[in-house]
């Protein structure tokens, strides 16, 4: 049996809308992030936008004690960094800034990287592989197709560039909760896994390292995820929905275009 329910047009109608004002709050954000600003001044920044202009309400803000409203995850941080004012971007940096609203009571959860400054060769390969990762997963989204179909072709395009796929965190469903069933795994073999139906709704956000794939917690903070061998991270995410022919992308962005 399964436990993953399948959208109604008008759950997805709420879902587009709550998808479209996080892809606006990074669509504004993205272009802002310069050397010198801090962490904790982009949370701000995203945390005004999303209460004050879009009337809508920043899902990390005190989930399971999260202390901030988005997450910047910087250089070898995975996932879950938290924003702050002693946290000044330099020069060559990478980031990622994830951002998840509420709007009437639905979810929409997108992330982006962002180089701030001049940034060296070896870390735009990976930020740009590792977008390739999320929207060759994308391409594979039908009816019928598997969840291990998508977490194998981000496995594969990630190993056969010499990276490695982060284990501990995935994909997840998405709706009036921020974190539902299914889990979508970034590694997998083709075929296995739920099958997908046409409503279904979830995010996919691979997480690629460009060392080993293993990780480590900050025990001081609960939250931080960083690579164990201390090199760069990156990470992409979009939430969508199962169409009849392929997937909406709920969370895109002025600047992505998808032949599906
Ligand atoms: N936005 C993250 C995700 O993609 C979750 C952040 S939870 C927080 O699932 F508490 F760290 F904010
Ligand atoms: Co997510
Ligand atoms: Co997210």
């Amino acid at each position: 049996m399964s436990t993953v329910t399948p959208k109604s047009t008008t759950e997805i109608d709420a879902m587009r809308e709550a998808g479209r004002l996080a892809a606006e709050v990074l669509e504004m954000i993205g272009p802002q992030v310069d050397v010198g600003m801090t962490t904790g001044e982009i949370d701000r920044i995203c945390h005004d936008h999303i209460v004050n202009v879009q009337k809508a309400v920043p899902a990390p803000l005190n989930y399971k004690g999260f202390p901030k409203s988005i997450c910047t995850s910087v250089n070898e941080v995975i996932c879950h960094g938290i924003p702050s004012d002693n946290k000044k971007l330099r020069n060559g940096d990478i980031i990622n800034i994830d951002v998840t609203v509420i709007k009437d009571g639905w979810h929409g959860d997108t992330s982006i990287m962002v180089g701030v400054g001049d940034i060296a060769p070896h870390a735009e390969r990976l930020m740009r592989v590792t977008q390739e990762c999320l929207y060759q997963a994308l391409a594979l989204v039908k009816p019928g197709a598997a969840l291990g179909d998508l977490g194998h072709v981000i496995q594969q395009h990630a190993e056969s560039n010499y990276y490695s796929v982060v284990r501990e965190y995935c994909g997840h469903g998405i709706g009036q909760v921020f974190h539902e069933e299914p889990q979508v795994l970034h590694y997998g073999k083709p075929g296995t896994g739920l099958r997908l139906e046409p409503g279904m709704t979830f995010t996919v956000e691979p997480m690629i390292n460009a060392g080993k794939r293993y990780t480590k917690l900050n025990a001081r903070d609960g939250w931080t995820v960083t690579t164990r061998d201390g090199r760069l991270s990156a990470q992409w995410e979009h939430t969508i929905v199962v169409t009849d022919t392929g997937c909406e992308v709920l969370t895109r962005r002025q600047d992505e275009t998808f032949p599906f």
